[in-house]
């Protein structure tokens, strides 16, 4: 795959991965289903896409696509703001127990308690969220459009989760508002390290560094770009510079291969959490089984309406506004 690192199941040979590209496609075809995938995807997966995005176009795609069937290569957080965009249709999910370790720092309860401590602040949540906790805010943002989201929003005093390092970015942007952050973070993306980062810089003196704002604060004093991982493509593929030092999940490393190729992008090799590289929860989403949950329509993804209709209104707020 010339995307530097293992991400083949390891049993399947190039034979049967495209047998089952190929079995995976025909009943997409037959059964109006759309494939949706974000950038972290393995590049077996991407393949099959019929749409690869950031979480901010994966929201607008789930929310105008006329397919009957959503098949969503993501995290379960992204399969929710689908369902919740989409309620009449059939969201499936390929494997329920990719979550985001991220969005499952904060609870409902204790966004409730928060309400009743700060009642005059605006409470603006990450994408990166359950259901549950989207249903008790008044906004969300991506990290594509949360500075320009937030600007426009009318109180001094914000109240931003789960992740504390891409809220300490926004703050710094927006610097007339008092903001309150939730301590939450990025497991993947938290363990680079500035002296990582600092010691990849001198090694390629000439490289432009990218980074997303869910890493460390001081990671990100060190980039010359900042943003989601559409916006990272568009500046790598396009920056003046032929080497570009890339500070986000490596799967990213596929796509911006497959769009210029002629660069060199440098990704960092720290393990995280699960020992490994990449989000390994992202990585949950295989082959074997994006077939046999599209073959059987299984691992549906439902929410109680009352929570769809709650936790629609942030969304779509942010749709309006971005
Ligand atoms: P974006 O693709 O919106 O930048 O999000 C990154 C991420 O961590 C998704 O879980
Ligand atoms: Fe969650 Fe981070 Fe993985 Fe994205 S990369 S799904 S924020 S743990």
């Amino acid at each position: 795959m010339g995307a530097g690192f293992e991400l083949q199941e390891k049993e399947l040979t190039p034979q049967e991965i495209k047998n089952l590209q190929r079995k995976i496609r025909r009943l997409v075809e037959e059964k109006n289903a759309v494939i949706l995938a974000h950038y972290y995807q393995r590049p077996e997966v991407q393949d099959i896409a019929d749409f690869i995005g950031d979480s901010l176009e994966l929201s607008r795609k789930a929310a105008t696509t006329d397919a009957d069937i959503i098949v969503f290569c993501g995290v379960r957080f992204m399969c929710e703001t689908a369902k919740i965009l989409s309620p009449h249709k059939k969201v499936l999910h390929p494997n329920p127990e990719s979550g985001c370790p991220m969005a499952d720092m904060v609870r409902a309860d204790q966004v409730r308690d928060l309400r009743r401590k700060y009642p005059d602040a605006e409470f603006v949540a990450y994408i990166n969220t359950t259901a549950d906790v989207k249903a008790e805010v008044d906004i969300c943002v991506t990290s594509a459009n949360a500075p320009k989201i937030i600007k426009k929003l009318k109180s001094k005093k914000i109240v931003f989760l789960p992740d504390q390092a891409l809220g300490e970015w926004i703050s710094r942007q927006v610097p007339d508002k008092e903001f309150i952050l939730w301590k939450g973070f990025c497991p993947p993306h938290f363990e680079f390290t500035a002296r990582e980062v600092s010691k990849l810089k001198e090694k390629y003196p000439d490289a432009k560094v990218a980074v997303h704002p869910e890493c460390h604060p001081k990671v990100i004093e060190l980039a010359d770009f900042v943003g989601s991982t559409s916006q990272i493509i568009k500046y790598a593929t396009s920056v003046e510079s032929r080497k570009v030092i890339v500070i986000t999940e490596v799967g990213l490393k596929y796509t911006l291969q497959k769009i210029n190729p002629y660069k060199e992008y440098i990704f960092p090799e720290s393990m995280n959490y699960c020992g490994t590289v990449y989000c390994c929860t992202m990585k949950g989403i295989t082959l074997p089984k994006v077939y046999e949950t599209v073959k059987n329509e299984t691992n549906e993804v439902l929410l109680p309406p009352d929570i769809m209709e709650r936790a629609r209104k942030p969304i779509e707020k942010m749709l309006a506004m971005s």
